[in-house]
C-alpha cells in the first residue's frame, strides 16, 4: 500500500460520514493528519491498524493466538486500553475510535512499547459491530465514559441506547460481559435501567457493579472526579 492509500484509508470514516445522514454518537473535528501522525501511521498501522472491511474478522489470524478478545468502544486517547491489555495478556484486545489525534496516540503507544496483544481500528463501532464482528463471537465489552450528550435533545446521541445494548449483547459469547464506566450519574441510572429489558442480559450484581482492579483511571474519569461526579460502574453478563 502506498502512503497516499494508507492515508486515505484512515480518513474513509470522513467519506462515508460525508454521505450519511444518520444521527451519530460523536462529532468528528481536528482530523487534519500531521506530519508527526503521518510519521506514526507509517511506521505502525501495518502492525497494529485494522481498517474497516466487509466481511468478519479472523481473530486467530489477526493475533496470532486463540485468546479471547475484547473490544473497547471509544478509547479517546487510549491510555487506558494500551493499560489494560499490559495487566490483562490472558485476553486480545480490538479498540475502536473515531477520533484521529487519540487514534495515533494509542497507535504510538503500542509500537513503542510492542504491545502484542492489541489492535485498533478508526471507525464508527456501530458499522464495525455489524459488518466485521461475528454474533456470540466477543469475550467482552468495554465503554468507559462514553459521551453523555447531556441536554435532553441529544440524549437520541447517547452510543448506549437500547438497540446498541442489544447488538452487544448479540455479538458476546454465552457468559461474555458488557463493562460500562460513566461519571454521569443520570445516563448511568437509564442503561441500567434498558438492561433490565435486555433479555439477553443478566445483571449479576443487581445494580451498580464494585469497581474492577485491573482498570486504571481514564482522563475522562479524572475530569469527573474533578468536578466531584460520581463514578458508577455497570457489569452486564450474556446469559
Ligand atoms: C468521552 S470520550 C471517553 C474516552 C475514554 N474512554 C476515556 O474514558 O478517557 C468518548 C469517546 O468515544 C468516541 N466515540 C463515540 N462514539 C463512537 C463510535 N460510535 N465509534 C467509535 N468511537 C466513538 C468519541 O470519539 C470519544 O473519543
Amino acid at each position: 500500500m502506498t502512503d497516499d492509500e494508507l492515508f486515505e484509508k484512515i480518513n474513509k470514516i470522513e467519506i462515508r460520514e460525508s454521505k450519511e445522514r444518520t444521527v451519530k454518537s460523536y462529532v468528528l473535528r481536528n482530523n487534519v493528519i500531521s506530519p508527526k501522525a503521518e510519521r506514526i501511521l507509517k511506521s505502525y498501522m501495518g502492525e497494529y491498524g485494522l481498517f474497516f472491511d466487509d466481511g468478519y474478522l479472523d481473530y486467530s489470524k489477526v493475533f496470532g493466538n486463540d485468546n479471547p478478545v475484547i473490544i473497547e468502544i471509544g478509547f479517546g486517547m487510549g491510555d487506558t486500553t494500551a493499560e489494560v491489555a499490559m495487566r490483562r495478556p490472558e485476553f486480545n484486545y480490538i479498540g475502536i475510535e473515531v477520533f484521529l489525534q487519540g487514534f495515533v496516540n494509542l497507535l504510538s503507544i503500542l509500537g513503542d512499547r510492542h504491545i502484542e496483544n492489541v489492535r485498533i481500528m478508526r471507525f464508527n463501532a456501530v458499522d464495525v459491530l455489524n459488518h466485521m464482528i461475528a454474533d456470540g463471537s466477543v469475550a467482552g465489552f468495554h465503554v468507559f465514559f462514553p459521551d453523555p450528550w447531556q441536554k435532553k435533545r441529544h440524549h437520541k446521541r447517547r452510543l448506549m441506547n437500547p438497540d446498541f445494548l442489544h447488538l452487544l449483547a448479540t455479538k458476546l459469547k454465552k457468559g461474555g460481559y458488557v463493562y460500562m464506566v460513566t461519571d454521569w450519574e443520570e445516563y448511568a441510572e437509564e442503561v441500567l435501567e434498558l438492561s433490565s429489558s435486555e433479555t439477553l442480559l443478566n445483571n449479576p450484581f443487581g445494580g451498580f457493579a464494585p469497581p474492577v482492579t485491573w482498570r486504571p483511571i481514564t482522563k475522562f474519569e479524572q475530569k469527573g472526579m474533578e468536578s466531584e461526579h460520581p463514578i458508577n460502574e455497570l457489569w452486564f453478563e450474556r446469559i
